[in-house]
């Protein structure tokens, strides 16, 4: 049984799909596919549906990333589907655990900074309102989280196949 992983942001067309999408690689490239997956939800509805914004694609493609996701939203049912939750902010990470009021899964939800091992803030910006250079900050920002996030898990995952 694979990990699963769900990156989670407002829109799902920005920072979540970039996660998915960096993580992919990393897994891809560190021979891991199939034993880790990945998928990505908003929080809100407002894109549902909608593929990942250009602005997005496009910055991620200049590092060789490609992104291919459909927004969903995030729902109480992912608190049981997956091993752990990614939230890219701190508004994020509250309107996940609105969704969990006992607190059972708050174990699986995680800010995504907390990973970064070169990067010092604490919270992924949301690129959306803002220029090409926001892209470039996310995409660089996720490749550092990312790559603490697969250190973190990589040793879990031989206690899963036994
Ligand atoms: P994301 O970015 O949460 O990284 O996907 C946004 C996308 C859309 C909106 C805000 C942020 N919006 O307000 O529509």
């Amino acid at each position: 049984m694979s990990y699963k992983l769900l990156f989670v942001c407002l829109g799902n067309i920005c920072r979540s799909p970039a996660a998915e999408g960096i993580m992919n690689h990393l897994i891809k490239q560190a021979g891991l596919s199939g034993q880790i997956t990945c998928d990505s939800a908003g929080t809100s509805s407002y894109h549902v549906g909608s593929s990942p914004d250009r602005r997005m694609t496009a910055a991620a493609h200049q590092r060789g990333i490609p992104l291919g996701s459909r927004a969903r939203q995030f729902n109480a049912d992912d608190f049981t589907t997956f091993d752990l939750i990614l939230a890219m902010d701190r508004d994020n990470y509250l309107d996940i655990c609105a969704l969990d009021p006992d607190g059972k899964y708050r174990h699986k939800v995680r800010l995504m900074c907390d990973f970064c091992t070169h990067h010092a803030l604490r919270e992924v910006p949301d690129p959306y309102y803002g220029g090409a250079e926001g892209f470039n900050q996310v995409i660089d920002l996720l490749i550092d989280a990312c790559a603490g996030l697969l250190e973190e898990i990589k040793p879990q995952l031989a206690t899963r196949q036994s």
